[in-house]
């Protein structure tokens, strides 16, 4: 290439192109190594998988299903060793139980499925000759389920809104669910969003007292969403039976693996939403410096971005009261919700505009809370988020997914995925940040911060689709020369700063993958695949670091199509074994950096 100096550093690959093979495909010279599959052992004492013969207690001590979110915390004092932390969002029951009948869960199987949701913590050994990474079965592990004991804070907490018959302190919740992406802390602990928490409850339609109703509709609670039938054995499930149950989940849950004893913790201050994750930004100059500024998006159609600035300043090291401090970091501040606007109409090539970030709620340090919201308590606000959003004047986003902070720059990455019903029947149509009606590939929007203050810039990185349409944008890059990319879900950086970018549903009819996308200078804009993961699956969780990238392989062989024969993935054991959702650790071949 005349004039130019080839892919940046950290994209120095052989793409992969777009493909439907049921494998996990990766460039030549780069290894791979399936970490830790569904059913492995994590807690001392685990029995080996035995997919025809699984029991709840089995379950609890093995690695769950339908991993999403993936970090890494380096163990304190022991080098080349982490923990591996992961999310397991929900489970796949026709995958999971031989000749499973929709609506026909037993209860042994629900028992199962509870025992594989929820997050778990793997200590595992760095190898030192290459990219691998060793899961160690010992006293470090925990498995924290759909029954684990976490412990509420900020405004909702023992508020009535959160009590019921089991815990009529309104403090310890029991579980975390439908956890999505999440983030690591500079402080050492792992944050995970609480998502699709609607889909585990039934009677919805019993609850006909207001204004409980209209909460419960406003955050897509329906007869039909109860997918899991987990109350038909656990009555907290049952929303006819204990309707503030529901209002334990949609938090940012923070878990400390340094202590293996510690209570995790679920913090209201960040508000109640369909999380997708949360990821941390620290000021590092000026007056603000030390500032931990909180980034959040609630996925669904037509919801908002949100940040949280906390008031207490990060205490560095390891010592206790550092720790002690840190802890409380997610517990007070001001919640914010964000507005964006533009003078120009809406276009995918070059959008970009300013914006706003409006208070909802703040939190002072003896737990004196304030709602910045008319006519609602701090309470309300911190459990009824959507609803104060709503009367903010936020603005009403393509479903915002993983948005996180690039530690290089400062600027601010959101995966706004998808959203076929913009501009359909009384819905709102395109607007600046969100260009496209019944858009089906979604965007990447980098936002420009004053991290500490209430105002913004922003710009449209990528409007995501076939490179060949017109209504595609590639950060003004040559749009012949990159790689089609649908869909993004979760963001990530490498260490040279670049962008990557997992899908999920990738619409333009080829398997999942993750790419790199270059942010700065003529290459701006450049979008090439790294891997692509099996049939079914989504990719998500990438951790990219010098030496390895890891992903989590989310619902292998999963396909609504009833014509389509299950199951129609054999990932990774093979032959005609089960799919296994799994983590995944690709390295260059010969100790060679990633993209080097
Ligand atoms: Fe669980 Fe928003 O993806
Ligand atoms: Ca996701
Ligand atoms: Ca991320
Ligand atoms: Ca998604």
């Amino acid at each position: 290439e005349p004039g130019s100096a080839g892919p940046l550093e950290g994209m120095r690959f052989d793409v992969i192109e777009p493909n439907t093979e049921d494998a996990l495909k990766i460039p030549d010279g780069y290894r791979q190594q399936v970490v830790i599959r569904w059913g492995d052992p994590v807690v001392p004492g685990a029995p080996e998988f035995d997919f025809e013969n699984q029991t709840p207690e089995a379950q609890a001590g093995q690695f769950g299903f339908n991993n999403d979110y993936a970090g890494l915390i380096p163990v304190i004092g022991e080098p080349n060793r982490f923990y591996l932390v992961v999310n397991q969002e929900y489970t796949t029951e026709e995958l999971m139980f031989r000749g499973y009948q929709e609506k026909e869960l037993t209860e042994q199987q629900a028992r199962i499925a509870m025992a594989a949701h929820g997050i778990t913590v793997l200590e595992v050994a760095a190898n030192d000759a290459d990219g691998s990474l060793k899961p160690i079965v010992g006293q470090r592990n925990r498995r924290l389920t759909a029954s684990a004991p976490f412990r509420l804070t900020g405004p909702a907490a023992g508020s009535e809104l959160v009590r019921t018959s089991a815990d009529p302190g309104g403090r310890t919740v029991l579980g975390t669910i439908a956890n999505c992406s999440g983030g690591i802390t500079p402080w050492g602990t792992m944050l995970s969003g609480e998502e699709n928490y609607n889909n585990y409850f039934m009677n919805a339609s019993a609850v006909t007292e207001q204004p409980t109703a209209d909460r419960l509709e406003r955050y897509g609670f329906e007869d039909d969403g109860d997918y899991h039938q987990w109350g038909r054995f656990d009555k907290r499930f049952d929303l006819a039976q204990e309707p503030n149950e529901a209002n334990r989940f949609g938090y940012i849950v923070e878990v400390d693996p340094h202590d293996p004893t510690s209570v995790p913790l679920k913090h209201s201050a960040l508000g109640r939403l369909k999380h997708e994750s949360a990821n941390v930004y620290v000021v590092p100059d000026g007056p603000a410096a030390g500032t931990v500024v909180t980034y959040t998006g609630d996925d669904e159609r037509f919801e908002y971005i949100y940040k949280f600035v906390s008031s207490r300043k990060i205490s560095e090291g390891d010592s206790a009261e550092a720790r002690r401090n840190n802890l409380r970091i997610l517990s007070e501040g001001t919640l914010y919700v964000a507005s964006f606007s533009s003078d120009a109409p809406p276009t995918v090539t070059g959008a970009a505009g300013s914006g706003r970030w409006h208070k909802l709620l703040t939190v002072d340090a003896d737990g004196a809370a304030t709602s910045h919201i008319k006519g609602m308590t701090p309470a309300e606000v911190a459990v009824f988020t959507r609803l104060a959003a709503d009367k903010a004047g936020a603005t009403k986003m393509d479903r915002p997914e993983d948005i996180e902070p690039n530690p290089a720059t400062g600027k601010v990455y959101c995966a706004l995925t998808n959203n076929d019903k913009r501009g359909t029947d009384g819905e709102p149509g395109a607007d600046a940040a969100n260009p496209r009606n019944e858009n089906k590939n979604g965007q990447i929007l980098e936002i420009d911060d004053d991290h500490s203050g209430e105002e913004f810039s922003w710009d449209l990185l990528l409007v995501c689709g076939d490179p060949a349409a017109a209504d595609t944008y590639y950060g003004g890059f040559d749009k012949t020369r990159v790689s089609p990319i649908s869909c993004p879900d979760n963001v990530a950086f490498d260490p040279h700063g670049n962008l990557w970018i997992s899908t999920d549903g990738n619409a333009l009819k080829s398997n999942d993958g993750l790419f790199a996308v270059a942010l700065d200078g003529p290459r701006r804009g450049e979008t090439k695949q790294f891997l692509t993961v099996p049939r079914g699956a989504e990719t998500c969780g990438p951790i990219i670091t010098d030496k390895r990238v890891v992903v989590c392989v989310q619902h292998p062989g999963e396909d609504d199509d009833a014509t389509v024969e299950k199951p129609f993935s054999h990932w990774p054991d093979g032959g005609t074994a089960q799919p296994r959702p799994s983590v995944v650790a690709v390295w260059k071949d010969g100790d060679g950096a990633i993209g080097m």
